[in-house]
């Protein structure tokens, strides 16, 4: 892994943007993998930037997000659809016809999990996928003991997981199940670009790297990717022992 350490958050996301438009260079119609969250928020940002100056363009691109909260509609305020839309795809010259969630309202949330695993496959996989990695050491929804062979499912949030995504109304019932990309799924992607930014990424960042590869942390399965570039802020690099993975990777 390619893992680097950079001055702060935003040269993180200039560096992860430098990739994104490399890739869309190289393939203007590039299939990018996304998360949701705040980690990439600042990435989003950037690339509707380079948009606007017209470096690069997504009117080909195609992406997939890696996970959507179940029982609530693309429209709800929490639901990760909602907060694309109005965080990047909105911003973009993309086609919105080409940016794919799986449906959080679905009728059979296990039948849509299976056609949003079909339709990555069917269109040729991920290209490029961007991921973060959660206070436990998750990628995608896939909570601590996740099997690293997972693909797209129905997935039950972790205790960590449902207090950080706590962020109210303080009436609104927060989702406790979700759909997501499996770990499995994940490494099929042909290129990962992984961030984490902030102190509370930090025990999770040196679990992944540095701990047992093993279900207990997700993100360590990362480490089974043969082009995966982890980059990080000295915040969340702040555990790591060893100085090797800094410049060289592990
Ligand atoms: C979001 C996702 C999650 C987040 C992770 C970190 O689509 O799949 O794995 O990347 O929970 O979240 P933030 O960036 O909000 O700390």
């Amino acid at each position: 892994m390619d893992v680097r350490i950079l001055e702060s958050v935003h040269a993180v996301a200039r560096k992860a943007a430098d990739i994104c438009c490399e890739w869309i260079r190289r393939k203007p119609d590039a299939r990018l993998g996304l998360a949701a969250g705040a980690t990439p928020q600042a990435l989003y940002t950037e690339l509707i930037e380079r948009n606007r100056r017209a470096e690069v363009s997504f009117a080909r691109v195609e992406t997939f997000n890696l996970d959507e909260y179940l029982g609530i509609g693309p429209d709800h305020p929490r639901s990760f659809r909602r907060a694309m839309r109005d965080g990047l795809f909105g911003e973009l010259d993309i086609d919105p016809a080409n940016t794919h969630l799986p449906r959080g309202d679905a009728a059979d949330p296990a039948a849509e999990a299976e056609a949003y695993e079909a339709a990555v496959r069917s269109r040729g996989g991920i290209d490029l996928q961007i991921l973060g990695i959660g206070r436990n050491g998750h990628i995608g929804f896939n909570e601590p003991g996740s099997s690293l062979d997972s693909r797209t499912r129905v997935v039950r949030l972790s205790p960590v997981t449902l207090r950080d995504n706590q962020l109210g109304p303080p009436d609104f019932e927060e989702p406790v199940e979700a759909i997501t990309m499996g770990i499995g799924t994940i490494l099929e992607a042909r290129a990962l670009l992984v961030l984490a930014t902030g102190a509370a990424k930090a025990r999770a960042v040196a679990a992944a790297l540095e701990g047992p590869l093993s279900p207990s942390c997700p993100a360590s399965a990362l480490r089974l990717h043969s082009d995966a570039t982890l980059l990080l802020d000295p915040e969340a690099a702040a555990d790591l022992r060893s100085t090797d993975v800094h410049e060289s990777g592990v």
